[in-house]
């Protein structure tokens, strides 16, 4: 995908909310891999919460020191949730790697890719009642997928319904224009602090 007025190369996050085993986020996250890779605006970075250590007792306020990802975290410039919904909501781990972190999601979009029964629609909406008190804004479009295991090939892979990519395409403008605009808004913020 090529957009307009694009003159920064941004750096963006996908963080897959779900850590079941098996799980169909693997499916849905190649397919995003994928074409999120083919934009050549960002650099993507793939975080999967199944593989990552962030124990629930040695959660802290503010965000922890011992975070093995709070690194990757703080050089992105924006953020896809991929996330499937478990009983109106959005999975525990993701809000537990939400808790684990602060100033690394601050003055940063967050775009949605949701699935589910219903495409993850109240997952994604309760995710936006919890971003702002991190400093982080919200894309208005989001990608969702009902019943998103309806769409599988016979090799397990996703196939996305019509109009997925292009929603997908629609919302990664949008978290590239936020992106751009709040990379300042983080230096001045920074500025302001010391
Ligand atoms: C504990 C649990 C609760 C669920 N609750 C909902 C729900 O409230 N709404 C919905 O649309 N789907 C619900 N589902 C279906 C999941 O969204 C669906 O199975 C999804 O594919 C799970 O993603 P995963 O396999 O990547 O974890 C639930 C699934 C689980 C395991």
């Amino acid at each position: 995908m090529t957009e307009d007025n694009v003159d920064t190369r941004l750096r963006i996050a996908v963080v897959i909310g779900s850590v079941r085993r098996p799980r169909l986020a693997d499916p849905i996250a190649a397919w995003l891999e994928r074409e999120l890779t083919a934009i050549d605006w960002l650099d993507l970075d793939l975080i999967d919460l199944a593989a990552v250590s962030l124990p629930m007792h040695e959660m802290q306020p503010g965000g922890a020191a011992a975070s093995p990802i709070a690194a990757r975290l703080a050089d992105a410039d924006g953020f896809v949730f991929l996330t499937p919904e478990y009983n109106h909501s959005f999975p525990a781990p993701l809000k537990n790697a939400i808790d684990w972190h602060f100033t690394e999601w601050a003055y940063k979009p967050v775009a949605f890719v949701g699935y589910g029964a219903s495409g993850g629609i109240r997952a994604v909406e309760q995710l936006r009642a919890v971003l702002p008190e991190l400093r982080a804004t919200t894309i208005r479009e989001a990608v969702l997928i009902p019943m998103a295991w309806e769409h599988l090939d016979a090799e397990g892979r996703f196939v996305p319904p019509p109009g997925t990519p292009q929603a997908l395409h629609t919302v990664m403008r949008e978290l590239g224009t936020w992106a751009r605009a709040l990379r300042s808004v983080r230096i001045a913020d920074l500025a302001g602090r010391r």
